[in-house]
């Protein structure tokens, strides 16, 4: 098992939700870099706008949208295969898709709870299921999972969002330790950022007050990528000054 490289023009991605907020600046800056970019989340149409203005920028299809929902089992294993079969690779993994439902410990519902660790959770791990065969037999890739802030301190409007997003990073952990004892040539990356703002995301604007403009995300992921083969940026915690 080596260190390889290899250039993101013959790279594959998949950023789920990646037509909206951080998982849009991820896949620009992806994209840009010459990544082909699979974004996967519910809403067709917010898909295939960002794919559509992306590309029309970069004057080249390299953003392609697929309709899927992180809770359907099914169709993340269609996803998989799809893309498995289309290009042969999957390089990167962006876990990004997760949501909240602001309820406090009192008021929590079931059904809170479980829409809550179906999407931020569950989904994240049968995707990894599913992706990580792929990454083993070619001997490399990049997983990177978006947890928050509150995947490090507890919230009282949201626990439901802080379990889920401490699990992930205890999920994270595991397969880092998975992949470090295969020997594989697979990175684990943890993005652990406060509040971003998702609304004024042009470049040259300035963010909310308090908030980071998410440009700071897309360039600190392409950093982190670019390190060599052996290093792993393990948890990238950003906040606002
Ligand atoms: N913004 C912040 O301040 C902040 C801070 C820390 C961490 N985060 C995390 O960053 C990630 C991205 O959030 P964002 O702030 O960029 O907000 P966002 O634009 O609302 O992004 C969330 C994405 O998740 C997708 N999604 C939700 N449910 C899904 C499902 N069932 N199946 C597939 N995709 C689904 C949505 O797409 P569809 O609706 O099309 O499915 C959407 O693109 C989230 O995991 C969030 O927890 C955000």
């Amino acid at each position: 098992m080596g260190f390889t490289s290899k250039p993101f023009s013959e790279q594959v991605a998949i950023v789920t939700g990646g037509g909206s907020g951080i998982g849009r600046a991820f896949t620009e800056a992806l994209a840009s870099a010459g990544a082909k970019v699979v974004i996967a989340s519910r809403r067709s149409d917010v898909l295939r706008r960002a794919a559509d203005e992306i590309n029309a920028t970069l004057a080249t299809e390299r953003v392609f949208p697929y309709e899927f929902d992180i809770r359907d089992r099914a169709k993340i294993e269609a996803l998989v295969n799809d893309v498995f079969a289309r290009w042969q690779t999957i390089d990167v993994l962006i876990n990004n898709s997760g949501l909240a439902v602001p309820e406090t410990v009192e008021e929590i519902t079931d059904e809170g709870w479980d829409t809550v660790m179906e999407t931020n959770l569950r989904g994240v791990m049968q995707l990894m299921r599913a992706v990580l065969p792929h990454m083993r037999r070619n001997d490399f890739g990049d997983i990177v999972n978006v947890s928050s802030q509150a995947g490090k301190h507890g919230y009282a409007d949201v626990p439901s969002y802080c379990a889920s997003k401490f699990g992930l990073l205890g999920y994270a952990e595991a397969l880092r330790d998975h992949v470090r004892k295969t020997g594989a040539n697979i990175r684990v990356f943890n993005f652990c950022p406060g509040l971003v703002d998702v609304e004024i995301t042009r470049t040259g604007q300035a963010a909310r007050e308090g908030f980071i403009h998410v440009a700071n995300l897309a360039r600190t992921l392409m950093y982190a990528l670019s390190l060599d083969r052996n290093v792993v940026l393990e948890d990238i915690n950003l906040y606002t000054r």
